[in-house]
């Protein structure tokens, strides 16, 4: 298997066809203006736009801001655990069309459960999905919560409380929302307390906010995974140790150019992360928000990146599985079917 023999117009099919996990995805990210609509007129919900083209054409975003609006207030037609489940089968579906063998589903509890929607309601709907996306479609899945990094650490204590009665039902904990502003140390005491739990952990750092986020969310959350942490290549240090512990940052190329983190794509620095060594991964984030799912992202980074070859191919569906929180007995099988692919 010669990875750097391969020619260039065998990438896109390579690309989508190879096995791989995705590992940063906010299922509210997921849903399509189409479904926003339905789902608001089975609940009854008053949306701020007139037709799907409408609020479709609102998604010109400047920042991770101007988007979390946007994407908290298409949330707001979520009210029942058949519309969770809906909306984690249609992704699943997609996925499904990408390859992917492996999801792991961030999902958002305060968007919800501060509108008056239970707990239980949301996660026995995504729950559900969970299940079905394994029996009908035999992708297996995982739930991770996340702690909105706007609101107090008190707020997440909260929610860690009215989530431990479900605690089978998700593996971990993130952190996301209005990154600058909310270094990770404000949320030292429910991360460490999640640690006890015996709970994964991952955090938002270095999409907009500095590496010395990224350094807090490592030395003082413990994570074991960095979502984005693209800001991480502005401090060699970061990126010596990020490489030698092999600490895998969740990229997300799409949402970065549509936030502005970079202007464009070819200015994206996904080769430079996996040249150095570090153990990067592709991901889609909020694919109805941001103009596509898992193989649009890839297929968008390799098209901009002229350096990105079959060897970076292989090495991110390889990095995906790694840095997954599956049984090692699955990641060894999805790493087989990847290389045989390759040497096919
Ligand atoms: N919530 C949903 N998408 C997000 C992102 N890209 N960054 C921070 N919080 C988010
Ligand atoms: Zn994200």
């Amino acid at each position: 298997m010669n990875l750097d023999a391969i020619p260039r117009e065998r990438l896109p099919g390579l690309l989508r066809a190879m096995p791989k996990a995705e590992l940063h995805i906010h299922i509210e990210g997921s849903l399509e203006p189409e479904l926003i609509f339905a789902l608001a007129q089975r609940n009854g919900v008053a949306l701020a736009y007139p037709s799907v083209e409408a609020l479709r054409a609102a998604y010109a975003f400047t920042d991770l801001q101007s988007f979390l609006d946007i994407y908290y207030a298409g949330a707001s037609v979520l009210l029942k655990a058949q519309d969770f489940e809906d909306m984690a089968m249609a992704y699943f579906r997609r996925a499904k069309a990408d390859n992917v063998v492996h999801a792991e589903l961030f999902f958002d509890p305060q968007t919800h459960t501060a509108r008056g929607v239970a707990f239980e309601t949301v996660i026995g709907g995504l729950s559900r999905a969970c299940e079905r996306a394994q029996r009908e479609l035999g992708i297996s899945s995982a739930l991770i919560m996340c702690f909105l990094r706007h609101l107090s650490e008190d707020d997440a204590f909260a929610t860690l409380e009215q989530a431990l009665p479900y605690r089978g039902q998700f593996i971990g904990v993130g952190l996301d929302s209005s990154e600058r502003g909310h270094p990770p140390e404000k949320f030292a005491r429910v991360f460490a307390r999640c640690g006890e739990l015996g709970l994964h952990r991952v955090a938002h750092a270095g999409e907009e906010g500095p590496p010395a986020y990224v350094w807090s969310a490592l030395d003082v959350l413990k994570v074991e995974r960095i979502d984005h942490g693209v800001r991480s290549t502005e401090d060699p240090l970061l990126m010596q140790r990020l490489a030698r512990e092999r600490m895998p940052l969740t990229v997300c190329p799409l949402s970065n150019v549509k936030l502005c983190v970079f202007e464009t794509m070819a200015a994206h620095n996904l080769a430079a992360l996996l040249d150095a060594g570090l153990v990067a991964t592709v991901n889609s984030d909020d694919p109805a928000y941001f103009g596509g799912y898992m193989n649009d992202n890839f297929i968008a980074a390799f098209d901009a990146l002229p350096q990105l070859g079959g060897r970076h191919a292989h090495r991110l569906a390889a990095n995906s599985f790694e840095a997954s929180f599956a049984a090692p007995d699955d990641k060894k099988r999805w790493r087989e079917s990847l290389d045989a692919l390759f040497a096919a």
